[in-house]
């Protein structure tokens, strides 16, 4: 498995074997690894170098550890392709993962000039402001807050945003949500989000605005999320 001899570094043929190991299925999201010195005696390295393929895929965010305790295999990433605009209910599903939300807050209230601005409607019209903490077979991924107009959007309930938005938009408004913009943004969780996350302070995770808009450029939503770093990664593919 590990070759001494060969011109790939040591370390990096530790983590591509670990990786390996955890595709295979053979380390599941849980599983403690051996101790850094099992690995060393096993394979005649450095605990060094084991440390370096430890630390690498922490980094990766195939491992996590626990202060004192070890070195634990971490759940899968949701791999999120950029391109296609789709709702978290319909990307739960396409994964074969149940969507589910947890309602925050759902109130209605005047827009102000920024809000006005972004929804292209006129300030003090009634905006849609709902929290909900976005969940993929129980397990909090995204705290999204989005924004709509509630004359556009009209007749919202708890029910539907306990659901998915954009098929009351799209199956029961009969509105076209057509294009959207999205910008992402790395950073930590902050209090208050880390407990809805169910992660600890500081954790990595993601700021992601999204405004999407009707064909005709009429704005549809103003929606800002907040996904868990160690869960998400983003792909998106690239011709030149
Ligand atoms: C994703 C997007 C949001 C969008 C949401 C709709 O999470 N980041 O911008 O509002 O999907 O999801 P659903 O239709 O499940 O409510």
């Amino acid at each position: 498995m590990i070759n001494k001899n060969s011109p790939i570094p040591i370390y990096y043929q530790l983590e591509e074997h670990i990786k390996m190991l955890i595709e295979k299925g053979e380390l599941k999201p849980g599983d403690a690894l051996p101790p850094e010195r099992e690995y060393a005696e096993k394979y005649q390295i450095s605990r060094m170098t084991v440390r370096q393929a430890f630390t690498h895929l922490v980094t990766e965010g195939y491992l996590y550890r626990l202060q004192g305790k070890g070195t634990y295999v971490a759940e899968r990433k949701i791999e999120q392709l950029l391109q296609g605009l789709t709702s978290f209910t319909e990307d739960m599903k396409a994964r074969g993962l149940e969507p589910g939300s947890q309602l925050i807050r759902f109130e209605i209230h005047p827009a102000s000039a920024q809000m006005a601005e972004q929804l292209a409607i006129s300030q003090s019209d009634p905006v849609y402001e709902i929290e909900r903490i976005r969940l993929a077979d129980g397990v909090p991924m995204a705290l999204e807050t989005t924004y709509l107009s509630a004359n556009l959007i009209s007749g919202l309930t708890e029910e539907i945003v306990n659901q998915s938005i954009y098929a009351y938009i799209e199956n029961t408004l009969k509105l076209q949500i057509d294009h959207a913009s999205q910008i992402i943004e790395s950073s930590i969780a902050g209090q208050a989000e880390a407990k809805l996350l169910k992660v600890s302070k500081g954790a990595p995770v993601m700021h992601i605005q999204r405004n999407s808009f009707m064909n005709d450029g009429t704005p549809v939503e103003l929606v800002k999320s907040i996904y868990r770093a160690d869960r998400y990664k983003f792909m998106i593919q690239m011709k030149r």
